[in-house]
């Protein structure tokens, strides 16, 4: 056999969200391909990562109050958690916020850069003046211009369909902080996309795209071409742009450069040569698999990018379509949107790459994961149909015959048919068509089962378990179970698994297809997998909807403001204060009316003042006269409907009766500096 050489990838999740059964459906569409390839004995190496960089993580990390750091951290163990647990074999799972892809982003924009391929020009963007930030299209909400829907984020509508600039929406606000957006101007850096036009037309023609793909890249060359923006200002989570203070390279630059960066990683732990994968005489094949919606990056930019920074283009980009839930895009209110965790709390993972496999094509069209069919294929194929062949053979094999399988089988046609179908389901497999290789797979299961029934290997052992035909065909039943579990492991490694230690042989490789076991001991049968319950799905959604449900709301209560400077927290004046009265306010719900004393200025003249707050359902205004609480001092008073608040007090709680004040009665004085 003629070994390969290939290095795969997959797009790298973004590391500020969960890994859902989206991204689930890629990294198993590209897991069964690099397991089928390290079963023929090809020499396969995947490495993936998380993405890290951008405004949304760092923004992200805002929210949460914690540094972009430790956000990526916290989920990339998270994230290859979820992987693992769905049998996801990456060689390496690494993160784009790494020395080694520093490196690499750097000098491959140093290349970029003495080729001629960067241009710097000024560009005018909106900014958000609160935030000190250059709002990219989907930070900024507005009234559409076109219909007047309200709250349309970016250049479309939602309602009506339209599309414009940004800053022709009607009243923008920058969706962050809420502030009125102003033009800027800064200089940006440019890759000079035209012109790689000639390589990219003859890149495309190489065989490397699926049609639809090749077509749709066809179309972007056709039009010209524009300029490439490449550079981001400060503030951003990334890399900073070598002598370019305060640019960073946009986090779609070193994202591909990750893929680089997390295999020399791997290079550099296993001692292999990074360069004889990456530079332009490789004798390795390259494959990128990839969601269709993020084809131009992949197609466009990063083999421009490749090229002119001195480095071999892809083999091949293999894009896919979009996973949906019963017909429709994965909804969070529904609760169809499945986070990985929540699948695995409810059911087996090989459930799930069952069942996509049995769906996926080469092609871009969506799948559509559609929960009653699921139940019903799984248990039709998995459980009574594979499994269904060793569970009825093995029990006579060991009450009649100690576990030996025969010497002589029973029906060689039957086996040599299933042998038969090997080259092509190899081609389907590796053709990505895997739903056709599974239904070649079934139908020879199928067969075998016909076989059994037609047999009546139970009737048989009524008679005589002991007798030469029983051990014959029941061996015979435990071979096609075997060579099919052969063709399916790429798809189920937890279920081979446990089959291997049932049939006590070693690891199953694609050769083993061609032998058949004869003469050997096999092990008690064990359940190899239960079948889905469909209240276990259900259950699955109703927890996924209660998920999202509390995400959601947290997400809304735990909105932090960013980290402001000690000089900035001391320009606060919090003072001890002592209420004097509380009453009441009429016709306001929430509302108290607290009088305030605050002890004495400098002149020593008594400082009172009124505030409003919001603490009407935990407090009895009776309650509250005398009671000390803190107060800042030096708010701007503000004219409410009900009068001027004066300052604000503390108090923490999560509502209802639970809202406390500080200090209840301490006999600290009012007008002391709470320091
Ligand atoms: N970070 C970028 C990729 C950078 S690659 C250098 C990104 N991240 S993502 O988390 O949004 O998506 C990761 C992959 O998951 C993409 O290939 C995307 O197409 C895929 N999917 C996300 N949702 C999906 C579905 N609902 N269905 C199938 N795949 C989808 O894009
Ligand atoms: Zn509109």
């Amino acid at each position: 056999m003629n070994k390969r050489k290939i290095l795969v990838t997959s797009a790298l999740p973004y590391a500020n969200g969960d890994i859902h059964l989206g991204h689930l459906m890629e990294a198993i569409q590209t897991d069964i391909w690099v397991r089928l390839q390290k079963l023929q004995g090809h020499d396969c190496i995947w490495v993936c990562a998380d993405d890290a960089h951008g405004t949304a993580i760092m923004l992200s990390a805002q929210t949460q109050g914690i540094t972009p750091e430790e956000l990526i951290d916290r989920i990339n163990r998270q994230h290859q958690q979820d992987f693992s647990d769905f049998l996801i074999g990456f060689d390496n799972f690494y993160t784009t916020h790494s020395e080694e892809n520093r490196i690499f982003s750097e000098s491959m924009y140093q290349a970029m850069e003495s080729n001629g391929h960067i241009h710097r020009r000024s560009i005018k963007q909106l900014f958000d003046p609160d935030k000190n930030l250059f709002l990219a299209d989907r930070y900024i909400i507005g009234t559409c211009p076109k219909c007047h829907a309200e709250e349309q984020y970016g250049d479309n509508c939602e309602a009506c369909g339209s599309t414009y600039s940004p800053s022709e929406l009607i009243s923008p606000r920058s969706a962050i902080s809420g502030a009125v957006p102003i033009e800027k101007e800064s200089e940006h850096f440019f890759f000079d996309l035209p012109a790689f036009k000639g390589m990219l037309k003859a890149w495309t023609r190489s065989g490397t795209l699926q049609d639809q793909v090749a077509n749709k890249l066809n179309e972007w060359l056709e039009q010209e071409l524009q300029q490439w923006d490449i550079s981001r200002d400060a503030p951003y989570f990334g890399f900073e742009i070598p002598d370019a203070p305060g640019k960073y390279f946009y986090v779609w630059v070193d994202a591909p450069i990750g893929y680089m960066a997390s295999f020399k990683n791997f290079c550099d732990r296993e001692g292999l040569d990074f360069d004889s994968y990456w530079l332009p005489d490789s004798d390795a094949e390259l494959y990128h698999f990839i969601g269709k919606d993020i084809i131009n990056f992949h197609t466009l930019f990063w083999p421009a990018v490749l090229t002119s920074s001195g480095y071999r283009t892809p083999t091949a980009v293999f894009a896919h379509g979009f996973l949906t839930v019963d017909g429709t895009k994965m909804s969070k209110s529904r609760g169809t949107f499945v986070n990985a965790r929540t699948y695995l709390d409810h059911l087996n993972p090989e459930y799930l790459r069952y069942y996509l496999a049995a769906k996926l094509s080469s092609g871009i069209d969506d799948l559509d994961l559609n929960l009653e069919d699921f139940a019903l294929r799984v248990n039709a194929d998995l459980v009574g149909k594979v499994v269904n062949i060793a569970s009825r053979c093995a029990g006579f094999i060991h009450k009649g015959f100690d576990g030996m399988l025969a010497e002589n089988l029973d029906n060689p046609e039957l086996l040599a048919g299933i042998q038969s179908i090997k080259a092509e389901v190899t081609e389907h497999y590796d053709n990505r068509e895997y739903g056709k290789a599974i239904r070649l797979i079934m139908a020879q299961a199928d067969k075998a089962n016909q076989y059994i029934n037609d047999k009546e290997p139970w009737v048989l052992a009524k008679t005589d378990k002991q007798s030469v035909e029983l051990q014959a065909i029941c061996s015979t039943g435990i071979n096609a179970f075997r060579l099919l579990l052969c063709y399916l492991k790429p798809v189920l490694p937890g279920l081979t698994k446990k089959a291997e230690a049932f049939l006590n042989i070693d690891p199953l490789l694609w050769r083993d297809a061609d032998s058949l076991l004869t003469n050997h001991r096999i092990n008690k049968f064990q359940a190899l997998i239960t079948r889905v319950e469909p209240d276990k799905i259900a259950t699955m959604i109703d927890a996924s909807k209660a998920h999202n449900e509390t995400a959601i709301a947290t997400a809304a209560e735990n909105h932090f403001e960013p980290e402001i400077a000690f000089e900035d927290f001391a320009k606060i004046d919090l003072r001890i204060a002592r209420i004097v009265e509380a009453a009441h306010v009429e016709g306001a719900n929430k509302l108290l009316r607290l009088k305030l004393d605050l002890g004495l200025d400098s002149k020593g003249q008594p400082i009172f003042k009124q505030i409003f707050s919001g603490i009407k359902s935990a407090y009895d205004p009776a309650d509250l006269s005398g009671k000390l609480t803190v107060v800042v001092a030096n708010l701007q008073a503000r004219k409410m409907k009900f009068g001027v608040s004066e300052g604000m007090i503390l108090a923490a709680g999560p509502g209802g009766k639970d809202i406390w004040l500080l200090e209840p009665d301490s006999g600290a004085s009012p007008g002391l500096r709470v320091t």
